[in-house]
């Protein structure tokens, strides 16, 4: 095979879960290990790309050749993907980042009541929409997560989040979050591809061959 058309470009990417603090010991958050995203990574590394890797809380090391900048909340995730957004070529948004954050985080432990606490939510900003709607915006693969109607919500994420692909997973009865293995459905305007099921090793290789294809195209 001849040189890679990814070497020595950048690719930002984002994975694993986001927690969002209710108070000085406990969060809400998500079952995302980051195994996606962290193989995505890697295989970026491995086709010669500059890899940055935005990672939420994850037990996973850090894949050879990549750069990693580890955070905890979704505004965190925000600020340390924007910042590193124009400078990237690609940016894939893999990570599982919370819809809401807890409105008012208590500083200290909250104590336990007889009378049941409610909890007051917030929505976070949308990673992956203001990447692609940045003026210099880099070609953008989101992800999809969903338990039914697959491709029709993918298709939604993808104009309403201005995304050049959109890689779509069902999520739940043993598939997409934490497990091993994934099936994907890639789809682009004018067109779809359907990767794996394999380990998410293999279908990250695979999707980053598909994604050099389509930005090489889209240049
Ligand atoms: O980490 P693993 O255990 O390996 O599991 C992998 C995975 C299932 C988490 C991964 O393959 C995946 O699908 N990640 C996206 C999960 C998700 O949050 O999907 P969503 O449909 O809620 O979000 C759509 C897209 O918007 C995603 O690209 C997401 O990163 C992005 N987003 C969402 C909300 C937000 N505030 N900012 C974002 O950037």
């Amino acid at each position: 095979s001849g040189p890679s058309v990814l070497a020595n470009r950048t690719i930002l990417i984002t994975a694993g879960p986001t927690r969002e603090p209710i108070d000085a010991v406990r969060f809400i958050a998500n079952r995302s290990s980051g195994r996606m995203g962290f193989a995505i990574a890697a295989a970026a590394a491995m086709a010669g790309a500059r890899v940055t890797l935005i990672a939420g809380p994850s037990a996973l090391p850090t894949p050879a050749g990549v750069t990693r900048v580890d955070v905890q909340t979704a505004l965190e995730m925000h600020s340390a993907t924007l910042s590193r957004a124009e400078a990237a070529d690609i940016f894939v948004a893999a990570a599982a980042v919370a819809d809401y954050r807890v409105a008012e985080p208590a500083t200290g432990k909250v104590k336990k009541t007889d009378a049941p606490p409610s909890l007051q939510l917030t929505p976070n900003p949308d990673i992956v929409r203001d990447v692609a709607a940045m003026p210099d915006a880099p070609f953008t693969l989101g992800f999809a997560a969903e338990t039914d109607d697959l491709i029709h919500h993918a298709q939604g994420k993808l104009n309403a989040k201005g995304l050049d692909m959109i890689a779509a997973n069902r999520v739940g009865d043993g598939l997409g979050f934490e497990v091993d293995d994934n099936q994907l459905e890639v789809i682009w305007n004018g067109g779809g591809a359907t990767l794996g099921p394999m380990p998410k090793r293999q279908l990250a290789t695979a999707l980053i061959k598909l994604l050099g294809e389509h930005w090489h195209a889209a240049r």
